[in-house]
């Protein structure tokens, strides 16, 4: 209710004229202090530099990127951290270091065990063309340790736009990460930091703990989420090419599709996250949600759109003319090109940095 006010009046203070663009989503952002639109650096610049680690924050702040984004975890001895999988083996060394529990949860971990791991190394070995001797044996980051590098520049000031991954493992998580950012005063910061969850129960905790931070309900066609037309989820559908299976899913109905929006304004979001399908498939391809009635779906009800994950000139296209708000992406100098926002070229960065 407080962030339907906030918007109201925010309408209400650019005059009568333009109470006909509440649905428009450049006003909606405005009304929640969110940048429009929106650059969203997707685990910090992670196709320069490996995700989620310290190089790759501070080369999406560098450039200029909206938004740090980040998933967020706990360790055994209760640290918030930022990991995206649910286990270590992709991202890290765990399998040398910790062979017998190479696919243990992250939630097994304690922070000193994580930070003893190698996460820069693997993305040598995937990416020879963008590898740097640097990277080698970065470390895993603590929720404090990113705030530290979005505070890092007066210059460069980046928000926070925050997941809580598997939230279920994580009873409390959501307090525990309100209690963190009112510590660091990250909460007086209207639009400086989004939180957002795949899981309807998490976003209703969510907004129990922090009614004022602006939330994103994640789209997603499959198992608890967006019911697919097609009746089954990938793992049950027997193939093996996750992109191309999922370029063919939709939801099983428009009805179906409305009924999540309205479950995301209910819970509490100012607006969604939806999947897409990218131009050229591959990795981080999914089923295309940004469809233009949907967009417009979502705005008609009040609701921002921030899709994610989109790398590719053509795509950021697409997605805009499709009516999205702003954009998830592993390449934000890419984006920020695109949008005629950037500075500098994200090859030059690193050296400046000392990577
Ligand atoms: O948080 C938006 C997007 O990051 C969701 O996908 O799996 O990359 O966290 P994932
Ligand atoms: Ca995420």
């Amino acid at each position: 209710m407080r962030n339907c006010l906030i918007g109201m009046l925010a309408l209400a203070a650019l005059g009568p004229a333009c109470v006909a663009l509440a649905t428009d989503g450049k006003a909606l952002a405005a009304a929640q202090g969110i940048p429009y639109p929106a650059v969203i650096a997707h685990r910090g610049a992670s196709y320069d530099a490996p995700e989620s680690t310290k190089p790759a924050y501070l080369l999406a702040r560098e450039l200029g990127a909206d938004y740090l984004e980040l998933d967020l975890q706990r360790t055994r001895d209760g640290v918030l951290v930022v990991v995206h999988d649910d286990e270590l083996s992709r991202t890290s060394d765990v399998a040398k270091r910790f062979p017998e529990r190479k696919h243990s949860p992250v939630s097994a971990f304690t922070l000193a065990e994580l930070k003893s791991l190698d996460a820069g190394s693997w993305f040598n070995e995937a990416y020879p063309a963008r590898a740097r001797a640097s990277f080698a044996n970065l470390p895993i980051l603590t929720l404090d340790e990113v705030i530290d590098i979005a505070e890092g520049n007066p210059q460069r000031q980046p928000g926070l736009y925050i997941e809580t991954k598997v939230p279920s493992q994580f009873p409390g998580i959501e307090r525990q990460l309100k209690e963190r950012l009112k510590a660091r005063g990250w909460l007086d910061r209207p639009g400086r930091v989004v939180v957002q969850t795949f899981d309807r129960n998490s976003l209703a905790l969510l907004h129990e703990t922090m009614p004022q931070v602006p939330k994103i309900l994640l789209l997603w066609v499959g198992t608890k989420a967006i019911a697919p037309a097609s009746g089954h989820d990938f793992a049950g559908s027997g193939e093996s090419d996750k992109a191309a299976f999922y370029a063919r899913q939709h939801p099983k109905s428009r009805a179906e599709f409305l009924r999540w929006l309205d479950l995301a304004k209910q819970g509490g979001a100012i607006g969604t996250g939806p999947s897409a399908k990218r131009g050229k498939l591959g990795e981080q391809s999914y089923a295309d949600l940004i469809e233009p009635w949907m967009n417009q779906a979502s705005h008609e009800r009040g609701l921002l759109v921030h899709v994610y994950t989109l790398d590719e000139a053509q795509d950021f296209d697409a997605a805009m003319k499709a009516g999205v708000d702003g954009i998830f992406t592993n390449r934000a100098g890419a984006l920020l090109r695109f949008y005629d926002r950037a500075a500098e070229r994200e090859t030059a960065v690193p050296k400046r940095l000392g990577y």
